[in-house]
């Protein structure tokens, strides 16, 4: 291969879940943690973690602008992880960082998809689209009941964004997604009981991350 299209040397680790599944806490965390071990790590969003595609996120979860149909809204989501892929996570993977995403691909499946009922092989094909087929070396689910997210978020925050105000039917839609996600790929997604306290998942979180980077050490060290 080519010097100039040498292959990513990073790991991409990425966080999912429906609201109040408390992953963005855990994201914080487990950076922190990596930091600690000696990693270099990039702590990211999506939708976001670029200029333009932060705009995007603002006018996506802004609530008075006016009503977004379910394809626009995809088209949207889509561009800010174009921008974001090219931007951010590829330069960061080449430079052999820990890339730790919240939300990626999977949110797209669960909430365009089994959410808002778009076409599930549209949606993969305009995904794989955006972001050049990279997908997630590692992807932590925090599963929680409907009920108990919505109430934690609500104590969160004084405002609801436009996807907090959806139905409890809609975020149910969305959990269920994501389960079925995890139960196709078992091997990649590791599904989290997020309804334990943040300290007992944090904990759950930092040894499924540390078993599996020595695995992958030592299966990178047997393939030289
Ligand atoms: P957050 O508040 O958890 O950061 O997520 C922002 C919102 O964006 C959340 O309600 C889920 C939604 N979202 C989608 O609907 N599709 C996507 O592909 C992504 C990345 C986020």
């Amino acid at each position: 291969m080519s010097p100039a299209i040498k292959k990513p040397s990073g790991v991409f680790i990425t966080l999912e879940g429906g609201e109040g599944s408390g992953k963005t806490t855990q994201a914080r965390r487990l950076c922190d943690w990596l930091t600690t071990q000696g990693r270099k790590v990039l702590h990211t969003r999506e939708p976001g973690g670029t200029l333009l595609a932060e705009r995007l996120r603002s006018l996506l979860l802004d609530h008075s602008v006016e009503t977004i149909a379910p394809e626009t809204e995809a088209w949207l989501i889509l561009a800010a992880r174009r921008q974001h892929v090219d931007h951010v996570i590829k330069p960061a993977l080449q430079q052999g960082m820990i890339v730790v995403c919240d939300r990626f691909s999977d949110s797209t499946i669960a909430y365009q998809g089994y959410g808002r009922g778009l076409d599930l092989r549209v949606l993969r094909t305009m995904n794989n689209w955006a972001t050049g087929r990279l997908v997630p070396h590692l992807t932590l689910l925090f599963d929680v009941p409907i009920r108990i997210g919505l109430t934690r978020r609500r104590s969160q925050r004084a405002s609801q964004n436009r996807l907090d105000r959806e139905t409890s039917r809609f975020h149910e839609k969305v959990r269920a997604g994501f389960r079925t996600l995890a139960q196709q790929e078992p091997r990649r997604m590791v599904v989290f009981d997020a309804s334990l306290p943040l300290e007992s998942v944090q904990q759950n979180v930092a040894e499924v991350i540390a078993t599996w980077l020595n695995t992958r050490r030592i299966r990178q060290l047997r393939q030289r």
